[in-house]
């Protein structure tokens, strides 16, 4: 647990976006003793998000307190009080250290969210995104807290990967940065900094090995299992690139490559195009989330 008690660290987190990768965060900031708040305007959404972190959290607490139920089950209850739920992000900013922005990869969309609480939370609070295709000086264009301002990126499945990617834009205190990484500490992740480009650290290699992974296949060179396969026995990695898709959807992932084709396109590159992501999440068939993408995770058994 994090201990808190000076008046410096970050006590409050108001976390807006109750999907993935919101409630992951939102978990994780639970998990370390620290009071947060998920915000959705869909309580539907919210409620599903509550159920997650749930889940999840027992997860981690059998893998926590092995052949200890009772342990898990205080845990869990310890870790679900710190959390509360809420439609309105304006409300919840009032008494937050630090705004943690996971919503719809739409950049109008964000700079609305920032603008708008710009103007009701404490001057001391701390503005993040955990955008992973947008650039964090764009979104926080129009608040006037830039050197309050930064990126908190996270990775999926968040109660797992330990990595926490910290961006600065040039108008990033040093404080801000500090605070930013403590809590991070205090969360137990391992934080790396970033300066703020398109992807980052992470991304920036990621995609692209995902897009070249498609064209193998889209090329007829190899399938997605063989693929997948490869890249795990022969590189180590814990996922293949199809199954690494899967997890993330394959909404995000052609989402994020029409962010970058605009990207590309004004910068007079050629774009990235794959049929068989278009055509998969035509059919709605967006990954581990729906129950088929590259897989089929009912079955278990391969789809392409
Ligand atoms: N919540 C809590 N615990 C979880 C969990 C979750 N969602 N998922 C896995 N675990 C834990 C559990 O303890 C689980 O044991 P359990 O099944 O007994 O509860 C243990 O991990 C092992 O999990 P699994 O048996 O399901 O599977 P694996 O051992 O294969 O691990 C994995 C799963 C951690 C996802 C691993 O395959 C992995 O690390 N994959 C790579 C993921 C990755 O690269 N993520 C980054 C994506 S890029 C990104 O996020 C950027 C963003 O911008 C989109």
């Amino acid at each position: 647990m994090a201990s808190n008690s000076s008046g410096d660290q970050i006590k409050h987190v108001t976390v807006v976006g109750g999907g993935m990768m919101g409630a992951g965060i939102a978990q994780v900031t639970a998990q370390a003793g620290i009071k947060v708040t998920l915000v959705d305007l869909s309580e539907e959404i919210l409620r599903a998000s509550y159920h997650n972190m749930k889940v999840s959290l027992q997860r981690v607490m059998r893998r926590t307190y092995p052949n200890n139920a009772q342990q898990q089950d205080r845990a869990l209850k310890e870790a679900l009080g710190y959390i509360t739920l809420s439609t309105s992000a304006e409300e919840a900013v009032r008494s937050t250290d630090l705004v943690i922005e996971a919503i719809v990869e739409k950049l109008p969309v964000k700079q609305k969210l920032f603008r708008a609480l710009d103007t009701v939370a404490p001057p001391h609070t701390i503005f993040a995104s955990n955008t992973s295709s947008l650039l964090i000086k764009d979104i926080a264009e129009g608040t006037k807290r830039l050197d309050r301002f930064g990126g908190l990126h996270f990775f999926n499945p968040v109660a797992v990967m330990k990595l926490l990617e910290v961006i600065r834009i040039p108008e990033t205190s040093k404080e801000t940065v500090r605070k930013m990484t403590e809590f991070g500490e205090a969360i137990g992740k391992t934080t790396v900094q970033a300066i703020d480009t398109p992807g980052f650290i992470v991304n920036k290699l990621l995609n692209p090995y995902m897009a070249r992974a498609v064209e193998i296949v889209e090329n007829g060179e190899a399938t997605v299992q063989d693929v997948d396969t490869a890249m795990k026995l022969g590189a180590g990695y814990p996922m293949g690139p199809f199954e690494l898709m899967d997890l993330t959807g394959l909404d995000v992932q052609k989402h994020v490559r029409e962010i970058n084709n605009e990207r590309l396109r004004a910068e007079g590159k050629p774009t990235l195009t794959s049929e068989i992501i278009d055509r998969l999440v035509s059919e709605g068939k967006l990954g581990r989330k729906t129950g088929e993408g590259f897989y089929v995770y009912k079955k278990k058994s391969s789809k392409l």
